[in-house]
C-alpha cells in the first residue's frame, strides 16, 4: 500500500484533541448581537498578542484580505503589493470584484518587498498615477517559500510606504515570529493591520483573525456582514482558535526543522532549480521547476503529495499531521526520484 504523505498544505491539519474537548464545552451565544462570549474571548486574546486595539473572527483568511482592502480603498484606488501576493494570485480576482482596487505589483522574488521599490511607486502619484490608498505585505511570504520578515525589514518598507496605510496578510504571522524569534506583535507594528490564520499550522479546524485600530474594527464588522461572514454560535469555531494561540505556536518550530530537512534533499535532487535550501526558513519548501506539474504529479504516485503553485514552481508544505516517519519516508522517495 502507497502512503499517504500529504504535503499539499498546512490546511490539511485536524483540530487536536484539546481543541474538540474545548469545542464540546464551549460557552456561545449569537455573535451577530455581539453575545458569543468565546468569540470575544478569542478576539480580544488576538488583538493583545498583535498589539492592536480591536480584532474579528472572520471565516477565512481571504475574507480577512478582503475585508481589509474593502475598508481601506475605494473603488479606482490603486493596492501597491508584491507581484506573487496572495491577495494577487490565489484569491480568484476577489480585489476587482469586491473593492475595484487596481493591483500596483512590486518585485518579490526572494518574499520581503524592497523599500525603494514602494518609494518609487508612491512618488508616481506625482506624476500623473493612479492615487496609492493600501500597501499590502505577507508575512510569511507563501509563494516565496514561507519566507519570514524581519521588524526591521518591515520598518525599512514602513518607512518608505510613509502616510499609506499597510495591511499585514500574516496567514502564517506566527511561523514568521518562530523563525525569526520576534513576537507577532513587534512584526505587526508597522501594520495598520493584520490578519493571521487559525486553520493553517495552527490545528484549528476553521477561520482567521483581523486586527487594527478599534474604528477600523468597527467597519471590518460591517463589511463582514455584507461579505456574508457574520456567523452565529462561531464560539463552537473560536472555541478551537483559543486552544490554538494557546498551545500551538511553538510547535511550529518542528514544522520548520522538517521542512528545511525536505529542503536539502530538494536541492540535491533536483540541482536544475538552483534551489538554496538555506532559504527555507519556515514550514514551505518552494522551487522553481520547468517541469513542475508533472513532477508532483508523479511524486503523488509514489505517495507523495505536493501542490503546483504555477506550471513552473512546486511546493511542499509541512505541519502538525506529519510525523518522523513519514519526513523520512518523503525524503526517501524525492532523493530516489526518477521520471517515468
Ligand atoms: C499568505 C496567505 N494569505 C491568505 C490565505 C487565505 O487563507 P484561507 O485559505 O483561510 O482563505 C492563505 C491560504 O491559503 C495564504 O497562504
Amino acid at each position: 500500500v502507497t502512503e499517504f504523505i500529504d504535503l499539499r498544505s498546512d490546511t490539511v491539519t485536524q483540530p487536536t484533541e484539546a481543541m474538540r474537548e474545548a469545542i464540546a464545552h464551549a460557552v456561545v451565544g449569537d455573535d451577530g448581537w455581539g453575545e458569543d462570549p468565546t468569540v470575544s474571548e478569542l478576539e480580544a486574546a488576538y488583538a493583545r498578542i498583535v498589539g492592536k486595539e480591536a480584532a474579528l473572527f472572520v471565516p477565512s483568511g481571504v475574507m480577512a484580505n478582503q475585508i481589509a482592502i474593502r475598508v481601506l480603498s475605494s473603488p479606482g484606488d490603486q493596492v501597491l503589493t508584491g507581484e506573487h501576493g496572495h491577495v494577487v494570485g490565489f484569491e480568484l480576482g476577489a480585489s476587482a470584484r469586491n473593492s475595484a482596487i487596481q493591483f500596483g505589483l512590486l518585485p518579490d522574488e526572494f518574499g520581503v518587498l524592497r523599500s525603494s521599490d514602494v518609494a518609487a511607486a508612491i512618488d508616481a502619484q506625482r506624476d500623473h498615477h493612479l492615487h496609492v490608498a493600501l500597501l499590502c505585505v505577507e508575512n510569511t511570504h507563501m509563494f516565496a517559500g514561507g519566507v519570514p520578515m524581519t521588524s526591521a525589514q518591515f520598518d525599512d518598507i514602513a518607512d518608505a510606504a510613509g502616510d499609506v496605510a499597510i495591511h499585514l496578510d500574516g496567514a502564517r504571522l506566527f511561523n514568521a515570529a518562530v523563525a525569526t524569534g520576534e513576537t507577532p506583535a513587534a512584526l505587526a507594528a508597522r501594520a495598520s493591520t493584520v490578519m493571521s490564520a487559525l486553520s493553517k499550522g495552527l490545528c484549528a479546524p476553521v477561520g482567521s483573525l483581523l486586527a487594527g485600530s478599534s474604528g477600523f474594527i468597527d467597519s471590518a464588522r460591517v463589511e463582514r456582514k455584507r461579505l456574508g461572514g457574520a456567523m452565529r454560535q462561531a464560539g463552537f469555531l473560536a472555541a478551537a482558535g483559543l486552544v490554538a494561540l494557546e498551545s500551538m505556536i511553538e510547535r511550529l518550530r518542528i514544522d520548520h526543522d522538517r521542512a528545511r530537512r525536505l529542503a536539502d534533499v530538494v536541492a540535491l535532487r533536483f540541482p536544475e532549480s538552483n534551489f538554496d535550501p538555506a532559504r527555507c526558513r519556515t514550514n514551505i519548501v518552494a522551487f522553481d521547476h520547468s517541469r513542475a506539474r508533472e513532477l508532483i504529479a508523479q511524486l503523488s504516485e509514489r505517495g507523495v503529495h505536493g501542490a503546483v503553485l504555477s506550471p513552473s514552481r512546486a511546493r511542499f508544505v509541512t505541519h502538525a499531521n506529519l510525523n518522523d516517519h513519514d519526513i523520512d519516508t518523503a525524503c526517501q522517495v524525492l532523493r530516489e526520484f526518477s521520471w517515468n
